[in-house]
């Protein structure tokens, strides 16, 4: 399992997360939902170590592991790995070179490039074409697979759906689905509430770094009222 426990963080003097406790288990998709400026993407970058934000309190571990503390390369090889916001893929790198090149050393074998062209079947006909000559939805399965080659088994995905028209929203519903079933275990960053419900077991709920409510995916379908009051939709 992975775990958050009272984590605070700050840029600067600014606190960003303050105080946030959450978990995610093998095999379930964990929804975290927050407006815009919450600190979504400051609590995936805190938990893989990367060194802005500044984590001033709590921890986050694996298991018996304390990630808080280890460079992002080593919470990597612990098996945890980010999607992060906005894809930050490598405009001149073709995608197969997205896909071996930027494999950490010393990742365990599960995920191969094959297996990830057999995942993404369009990936696997655009294996030539550069970082900036695929569409959205292509990217961010490029970023899905990029991640995948660090053989994780908890997946951080940092609004994946941002700027994807609706067909590439469910097929990135679909691989999310998919991913659950072979046991890992993901945390889905969404500001899209839908998206997100389609495939959450689990959602908390961010507000100005804290969590304000948690609530199983079963519990918000029957009375949506109690999260949409928090994320200012209907
Ligand atoms: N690198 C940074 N330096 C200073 N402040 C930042 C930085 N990144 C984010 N922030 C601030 O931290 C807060 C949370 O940001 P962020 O975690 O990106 O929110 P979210 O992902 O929920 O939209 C915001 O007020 C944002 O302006
Ligand atoms: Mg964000």
């Amino acid at each position: 399992m992975l775990s958050v426990e009272g984590l605070e963080a700050r840029y600067g003097g600014a606190r960003v997360l303050n105080g946030v406790t959450l978990d995610l288990r093998r095999g379930e998709v964990h929804a975290v939902l927050g407006r815009n400026g919450m600190g979504k993407t400051t609590l995936v970058r805190a938990v893989m170590g990367l060194s802005s934000p500044l984590v001033t309190a709590g921890e986050a571990r694996l298991g018996d592991a304390r990630l808080t503390g280890l460079p992002p390369h080593r919470v990597a090889r612990l098996g945890v790995a980010l999607v992060p916001q906005g894809r930050r893929l490598f405009p001149s790198l073709s995608v197969t070179e997205h896909l071996t090149l930027l494999k950490p050393a010393g990742a365990r074998t599960g995920w191969t490039m094959e297996r990830v062209f057999a995942a993404f079947p369009r990936l696997a006909e655009r294996r030539k074409h550069r970082g900036g000559q695929l569409s959205g939805g292509e990217r961010q399965m490029l970023a899905v697979g990029r991640a995948l080659m660090a053989d994780p088994t908890f997946l951080l995905m940092d609004e994946p759906s941002e700027g994807l028209a609706p067909v590439m929203v469910r097929a990135l519903e679909t691989v999310v689905a998919q991913l659950r079933a072979e046991g890992l275990g993901i945390l889905l960053v969404e500001q899209n509430l839908y998206s997100a419900l389609a495939v959450a077991d689990r959602v908390s709920v961010l507000e100005t770094g804290r969590v304000v409510h948690a609530a199983s995916a079963a519990a918000v379908a029957s009375d949506p009222g109690a999260l949409t009051r928090f994320l200012g939709v209907h």
